[in-house]
């Protein structure tokens, strides 16, 4: 089957288009000597064009020599057309744009990408008075090289939080700040995988960046299964000792679960039995909607566990600010680590940060986006419960985002196309998966970025998309 993305807000025209796409595949030999080419009516169906666009196009390559059009047959590629080119060239100048953001209709896309703080809440104008204050009156050596963990008073502030809302016990020496929870965990697996042969045991399904992080450091990816309550501690190796066990047991990503204390006792045991840490990684746990947020596994064996936590969800990415809480045995060598990478995060921005802590504004933050979260998963349940009553919604009501199985609906590469052809973006939980097959019929679709008119909007055109299956 042939099929390819137009975009209808580039100036090159549809037909145009058509014609670069159907040619390129044919130098590239994606369409061999020979081959029969959807009807023209074929096509236009499949990429959503009139039928005229498909045959002007085709009309064009067949003066050109590449197509031949064989009486009562069909139209097939013709003998000597095809040609290797330069790939990367190629691909430069017929690649669509990376992020589509047009619809047949002219109107954007609506993007379900899960983890997308509301970028509309920023608190813009208290931020930029304390960074006014910061740059007149903090003390001379914040405009310096500090130290490569962070600035005191950042940390400070930091560990009491963590302590009452997250039940973490640290000293501040025991956190390094970071350039997000990205850093945190590229200096974990330097750290802790310092083996050629290494390995470290995932949740599966995981978030892909997060994993691309432990195999780009070398070390080999563990996939440990998860249910609707998160890792399954039974599937770790008996005879294998993993690196480091990663997991996130207050939100699991993507599906959602929460770990119970059985299995959070039971993975520290494992831990402990095969003297190896375990990451734990506390992305989003602020946003909980039913019932009191779970504390830390790290409050619980704060020897074995290295927690890890993020400022991208609660105020924005565009900081680059998360954070390590370490075991005492690794902080020099941590330290170390996070001063080869880039000597120290921001100290003017950890410094605003900290005065945004202690005068209350991030608590009185995190209850705000708390509520606005809260709607937005809200409208996301009811046009889903409205538009597609087949659905199961499944996971915890946390964070920002939820995974939507269909039964009998399998979200292909295929499928996936034909949604984002009716203006809206979702991802497989497929995508996420490392052992394939298991995951077809889920969604992933965040909210957090979306209005709730959005969101509604979404989801109509996600039925519709999936009506003219
Ligand atoms: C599971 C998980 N943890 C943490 C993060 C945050 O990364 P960072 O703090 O580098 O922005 C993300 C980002 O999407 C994530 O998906």
């Amino acid at each position: 089957m042939l099929w390819f993305d137009v975009d209808r807000s580039a100036a090159a025209p549809l037909t145009t288009q058509v014609y670069e796409q159907v040619r390129s595949r044919i130098l590239r030999q994606e369409l061999a000597e020979g081959e029969r080419l959807p009807s023209s009516r074929e096509l236009a169906a499949n990429i959503g064009v009139s039928r005229n666009v498909v045959l002007e196009a085709y009309d064009r390559l067949t003066a050109e020599g590449y197509l031949e059009g064989r009486p009562q047959t069909g139209t097939y590629v013709a003998a000597g057309s095809s040609f290797e080119r330069h790939r990367e060239t190629e691909q430069k100048r017929l690649a669509p744009p990376a992020a589509v953001t047009r619809t047949e209709a002219g109107t954007a896309t609506i993007d379900f990408r899960a983890a997308h703080p509301a970028a509309d809440y920023f608190p813009r104008t208290v931020w930029g008075r304390l960074a006014k204050e910061v740059c007149l009156d903090a003390p001379e050596r914040v405009f310096g090289y500090n130290r490569a963990e962070g600035v005191p008073e950042l940390r400070s502030v930091l560990a009491r939080y963590l302590l009452q809302a997250r039940g973490v016990r640290c000293h501040p020496d025991q956190i390094v700040i970071t350039s997000g929870a990205t850093q945190a965990l590229h200096l974990i697996t330097e750290l802790l995988s310092r083996k050629k042969d290494g390995c470290v045991a995932v949740e599966d399904p995981v978030t892909d960046e997060m994993r691309t992080i432990f195999t780009y450091a070398g070390s080999t990816v563990l996939p440990i299964p998860v249910d609707d309550k998160g890792i399954i501690p039974e599937e770790l190796p008996a005879e294998e000792k993993p690196d480091f066990i990663f997991v996130i047991p207050s939100h699991q990503f993507p599906l959602g679960g929460t770990l119970p204390i059985q299995r959070r006792i039971q993975l520290l045991e494992y831990a402990r039995r095969m003297d190896c840490c375990i990451v734990e990684d506390d992305y989003d746990s602020e946003f909980t909607y039913e019932g009191a947020a779970v504390h830390s596994m790290q409050g619980l064996d704060p020897e074995r566990v290295i927690y890890v936590g993020t400022f991208s969800k609660i105020l924005s990415p565009a900081l680059r600010i998360g954070y390590a809480v370490l075991p005492e045995r690794f902080i020099p060598e941590y330290r170390r680590l996070k001063w080869f990478a880039d000597r120290h995060t921001s100290s003017l921005e950890q410094m605003i940060l900290a005065r945004f802590m202690e005068e209350g504004y991030f608590e009185r933050h995190i209850r705000r986006m708390k509520k606005i979260y809260r709607k937005r998963r809200e409208a996301l349940v009811r046009s889903l419960q409205q538009e597609l009553p087949q659905a199961k919604i499944l996971g915890q009501s946390a964070g920002m985002h939820l995974v939507v199985e269909i039964p009998g609906m399998r979200f292909t590469q295929y499928m996936l196309r034909r949604i984002h052809l009716e203006g809206v973006h979702v991802y497989a939980v497929e995508h996420y998966a490392i052992h394939k097959g298991r995951h077809e019929q889920q969604i992933v679709m965040g909210y957090g970025g979306l209005t709730a008119e959005s969101i509604q909007e979404g989801v109509v055109r996600l039925r519709r998309a999936l009506e003219n299956e």
